[in-house]
């Protein structure tokens, strides 16, 4: 079946979209909860494409700050979302590097700009146009800004955190000196960050005086407004 398809796609010019379906299978599994455009999904469109597909530039004609110009079709694989199907949606399979030369954001330019997407993001998407690719009529209202780990959670929690949980006398094995170790959590509690379930995550269990368990409560307590920044980081994909 699938020799089959590839052949005949070859010799009908049409190679990328064969291999954009038999390749589809691998894309990270999508977030099993219901997903918000306007806080979720568009500020990850900002961050990781408006630069090139925004108001300035249109890279490959194609913009994705408006809903007419991201669910266009794209030149040669299909339509670049397709509601209710995350496997035929050529956007979703280009930030997933799944179309051949297409990975997007492309690889290159300024460390740190052209980071590919994570998995946890990826699957956000996916949810998202599973669920319908629901894009409101109108301008998005920004209220929400993409939180990233190194600018707004670091921050925060190096402040309130780091006199117990950095380096290597760090106690509970827990550390907050980079994502990965953040995202490790501790000997205890295993993984503080659970971007499938954000509420059902250790991290916003202990901050927000949830966990009973936790030794010295009053050092894990935090203002309601931390706790949100927290969780709101965490909806976006911990990223
Ligand atoms: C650094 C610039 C840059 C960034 C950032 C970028 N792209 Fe692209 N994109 C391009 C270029 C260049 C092309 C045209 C490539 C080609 O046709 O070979 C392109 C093409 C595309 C196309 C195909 C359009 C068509 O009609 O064929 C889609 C869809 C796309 N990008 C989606 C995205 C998405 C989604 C993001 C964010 C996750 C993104 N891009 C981020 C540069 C970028
Ligand atoms: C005054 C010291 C202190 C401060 C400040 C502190 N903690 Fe803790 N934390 C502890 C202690 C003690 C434990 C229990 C360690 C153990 O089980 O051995 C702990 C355990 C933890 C664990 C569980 C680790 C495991 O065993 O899996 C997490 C997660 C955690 N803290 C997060 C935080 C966060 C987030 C902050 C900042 C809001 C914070 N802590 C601030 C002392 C502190």
């Amino acid at each position: 079946m699938y020799l089959h398809r590839f052949l005949l796609a070859t010799v009908l010019g049409t190679h990328l979209v064969a291999e954009t379906r038999t390749l589809s299978g691998n894309l990270p599994p999508a977030a099993t909860r219901p997903i918000d455009f306007k806080t979720e999904i568009y500020p990850i469109f900002k961050t990781a494409c408006f630069r090139c597909h925004g108001a300035e530039k249109q890279k490959g004609k194609y913009r994705i700050d408006t809903r007419e110009g991201a669910f266009k079709t794209t030149e040669n694989h299909g339509p670049s979302f397709q509601p209710g199907d995350s496997k035929k949606s050529a956007a979703l399979l280009m930030m997933a590097g799944l179309i051949d030369e297409m990975l997007m954001p492309p690889p290159g330019g300024k460390p740190g700009e052209s980071d590919p997407l994570t998995p946890q993001q990826i699957g956000l998407v996916r949810a998202w146009v599973d669920q319908g690719a629901l894009w409101p009529e109108g301008p998005i209202i920004e209220t929400v800004q993409l939180l990233t780990f190194v600018h707004d959670v670091q921050p925060l929690l190096t402040t309130t955190c780091g006199q117990c949980h950095s380096g290597k006398s760090a106690v509970g094995g827990f550390r907050i000196d980079s994502l990965a170790e953040l995202l490790a959590g501790g000997d205890t509690y295993g993984k503080a960050v659970n971007p499938s379930a954000p509420e059902k995550s250790p991290l916003l269990a202990i901050v927000s005086g949830k966990d009973e368990d936790i030794p010295k409560p009053e050092k894990h307590r935090l203002p309601e407004k931390q706790v949100q920044l927290l969780q709101t980081w965490i909806r976006q994909g911990a990223h």
